[in-house]
């Protein structure tokens, strides 16, 4: 009989994000009446801006004419993404980063989770916890739950920000602004991970997904605004939150060309070569038509409302901090990301037993600390991600629940 991968028999049954949608649908099934408030997965609630519609309809016009048909694209992305991402996100920015050195790709769930293909199996990992669940589970996939995979614990007595490892670790994921516990990085924080990765021949893998949400000056948006990053990191980005992409699927991939690793005869390798023969093998592109999409995030209209759309949630994240401090919570983040870690008041048994109250008691939903690790126990997480009218309703409800 064939076999399985049987590190999957070492993994929690369902991920984190399907737990909680099939906890919510029992519930509803069972109390119908109830108005649900779901603050729980960092989904968009807000529809996608004009700017980027009408380049949707426009591509899609394309598409159904024989001369502007286009069939499979450039697996790393079309050029004029590629060449928009390099100069708004990077050059302007100071950042000498190059179009070709950016892979365009439907989501950074899918390559912060594929990346492991180009690493080798006996690097020692280092993860978060709590951390967005997808590091940890795709890296059990890959090796098994083993002791080469390193916690950084982040919890209260070090405001969620883990310490540099005191050994040498060869793999790190970084994701600042963080999942989930809406903490930053100063820049001279960040620096000092990057030296301790250029010290120890490590890479940082470094998740940018929320960078859209930073509001403190000190705080940087890309980890290759730190000299040297170029040689040690990776970093994803996504258009899923910033500018509501999470149901179009587009994201991006910088892995800079002089950033290089050791085979086992000593040789350099440029990981830039492998992440290319890696994705031109495995990923046949992003959707023309959603890479058009992507690309009207660039042009003035679209900076604009994307920039309406980010504070717009970052509203709901102030009266989120507001409210809950009105009540007396422990609260971290919410300053520059949509999410709010809360500590459970005392009288909660434990994180799933404060996610179950919350959803009986108020009808409102968030997530579970302990869903991203042991260290989030005790914690809970909020998104900002919804409509101003939910939010204020759901914490008008938690202000007035007898807890
Ligand atoms: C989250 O809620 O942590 C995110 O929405 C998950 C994701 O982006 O995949």
């Amino acid at each position: 009989m064939f076999k399985i991968n049987e590190h999957y028999g070492q993994l929690n049954e369902s991920y984190l994000f399907s737990t909680i949608s099939k906890k919510i649908a029992a519930y509803a099934a069972a109390h119908p009446d109830a108005k649900i408030i779901r603050m729980g997965i960092g989904d968009v609630t807000l529809p996608l801006s004009p700017a980027i519609i009408k380049a949707l309809h426009e591509s899609v016009d394309e598409m159904g004419a024989k001369a502007t048909f286009r069939g499979y694209g450039p697996e790393q992305g079309y050029e004029f993404l590629r060449n928009k991402i390099a100069e708004t996100d990077f050059r302007n920015r100071g950042i000498n980063i190059d179009a070709d050195e950016i892979f365009v790709s439907d989501g950074s769930k899918s390559d912060t989770g594929n990346i492991g293909d180009i690493l080798g199996e006996n690097n020692t990992v280092a993860i978060t916890d709590p951390v967005y669940p997808v590091y940890l589970d795709t890296n059990i996939m890959r090796i098994g739950q083993s002791e080469k995979i390193h916690f950084l614990a982040s919890n209260a007595s070090n405001n969620f920000l883990p310490e540099i490892p005191n050994q040498k670790i060869d793999v790190i994921y970084l994701c600042y602004p963080n999942n989930p516990t809406g903490t930053v990085m100063t820049k001279a924080q960040l620096e000092k991970w990057v030296e301790y990765a250029r010290k120890n021949d490590s890479l940082i893998l470094f998740d940018a997904a929320y960078e859209a949400f930073i509001t403190e000056n000190d705080v940087p948006h890309s980890i290759f605004e730190i000299e040297g990053a170029e040689t040690c990191a990776i970093e994803f980005r996504s258009f899923s939150k910033n500018a509501g992409f999470t149901g179009l699927r587009c994201s991006y991939t910088v892995v800079p060309k002089a950033l290089k690793a050791t085979n086992n005869k000593g040789e350099k390798i440029a990981l830039h070569a492998l992440w290319n023969r890696r994705q031109s093998t495995k990923f046949n592109g992003t959707p023309y038509i959603v890479q058009r999409g992507a690309e009207a995030v660039y042009s003035p209209e679209g900076q604009q409302e994307t920039k309406a759309l980010v504070a717009y949630y970052m509203e709901n994240a102030k009266t989120i901090r507001k409210g809950l401090l009105e009540k007396g919570w422990t609260i971290y983040g919410g300053a520059n990301a949509p999410y709010i870690w809360v500590q459970c008041p005392a009288e909660a048994s434990d994180s799933w037993g404060f996610f179950d109250r919350l959803l009986d008691e108020c009808h409102v939903v968030g997530t579970p600390g302990v869903g991203f690790g042991k260290n989030g126990e005790g914690y809970f997480r909020f998104s900002s991600f919804n409509s101003h009218e939910n939010t204020k309703e759901a914490i008008e409800r938690i202000k007035n629940w007898k807890i």
